[in-house]
């Protein structure tokens, strides 16, 4: 049986009703905000917390990472983690978990909402009918592209990338994908990688499904965003800064690209007003993964994987982001 003296703080306005498992064995207290308070308060607040629950708005550099001196596990609300100094951690011995898995599906069809709705011209259609502006309604009105017999390029083959790809190849798109390794599952499913170079040039329809590290920002900079075609759709439900922004401005400016759809932009969750001149630009704010059922399972899988975490059931769980730590543990 667990022990029941937890201290758990979890950030962020996360369903409570996903704690509720874990608060018969834990105190837990929500701090609803987005951002991490000032330091010294961070300090304060977690003083004699077993764990803290973050999300991906929350900057967990070392400075604030150096302040958790009791805390085993930080249990970050999110599949990516690139908002956490993670060889900080590490060194302070302290685990860090995610959310992989369960948020695949919710994220996948964003990616294929905003796909859908740049290539029907949704954003200027609805404002089309919300400015009644309609006189030129006709035959050629609204012209948009058909998905069905595209190529898409899909850049990540993780599980979101993956599932993603399948989705497309089920509406009749021929599939490209890039990634560091090849992809048994993309591979024995027909396919094609490609080098990044080659699935920008060939692609109708590209996708980015990589995490933010060193390797991958700016991983689409002006040089690589101009080698796409210039009637290309581009869709982001990854991170910001694998899109250098100003480089794509500055093309859709110059009138590249049939449209944009972006999960993700520079300083979330308030846009480049730049963007939002543009018809052909639809942004999301951020709400890849935010369905009620996934949200609700991603708080639960949270709830369970901090209490093994800390109980030293660690073996079994794989949601461990740093897994050099875990190995000096074992
Ligand atoms: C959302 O962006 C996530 O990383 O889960």
């Amino acid at each position: 049986m667990f022990k029941r003296e937890y201290k758990i703080n979890v950030y962020g306005k996360i369903l409570e009703e996903g704690f509720k498992k874990l608060s018969d064995f834990a105190d837990i207290s929500f701090y609803p905000v987005n951002k991490l308070p000032g330091i010294e308060e961070f300090e304060c607040q977690n003083n004699d917390a077993d764990a803290i629950v973050t999300w991906f708005t929350h900057k967990l550099d070392a400075i604030y990472i150096s302040k958790l001196k009791k805390t085993r596990v930080i249990a970050n609300y999110a599949v990516g983690y690139d908002n956490i100094d993670i060889k900080a951690a590490s060194s302070a011995g302290i685990i860090v978990l995610n959310t992989p898995d369960i948020l695949t599906n919710a994220t996948a069809e964003t990616a294929l909402l905003l796909t859908f709705a740049c290539a029907k011209r949704m954003k200027e259609s609805i404002l089309r009918v919300m400015t009644q502006n309609l006189e030129d309604v006709s035959p050629s009105f609204m012209l948009g592209k058909d998905i069905s017999g595209k190529t898409v390029g899909v850049i990540g083959a993780g599980r979101i990338g993956s599932k993603y790809a399948q989705m497309m190849h089920s509406l009749g798109c021929n599939i490209l994908y890039h990634n560091r390794n090849h992809s048994q599952l993309l591979d024995d499913s027909g396919f094609r990688y490609t080098k990044l170079y080659d699935l920008l040039l060939e692609s109708d329809i590209v996708s980015l499904h990589v995490p933010l590290t060193s390797e991958t920002k700016n991983l689409l900079d002006c040089e690589k965003l101009s080698m796409m075609k210039d009637d290309a759709i581009l869709i982001n439900t990854s991170r910001a800064s694998v899109i250098d922004e100003e480089a794509l401005i500055s093309l859709l400016n110059k009138g590249k690209f049939f449209s944009i759809g972006l999960d993700v932009y520079n300083n979330e969750p308030y846009p480049d007003p730049r963007l939002l001149d543009f018809n052909r630009v639809i942004l999301l704010p951020h709400i890849g993964s935010a369905t009620y059922e996934t949200r609700l399972k991603m708080a639960e899988f949270l709830s369970e994987t901090i209490l093994l975490a800390l109980e030293g059931k660690i073996t079994s769980l794989n949601n461990i982001v740093n897994k050099d730590l875990l190995e000096s543990i074992i």
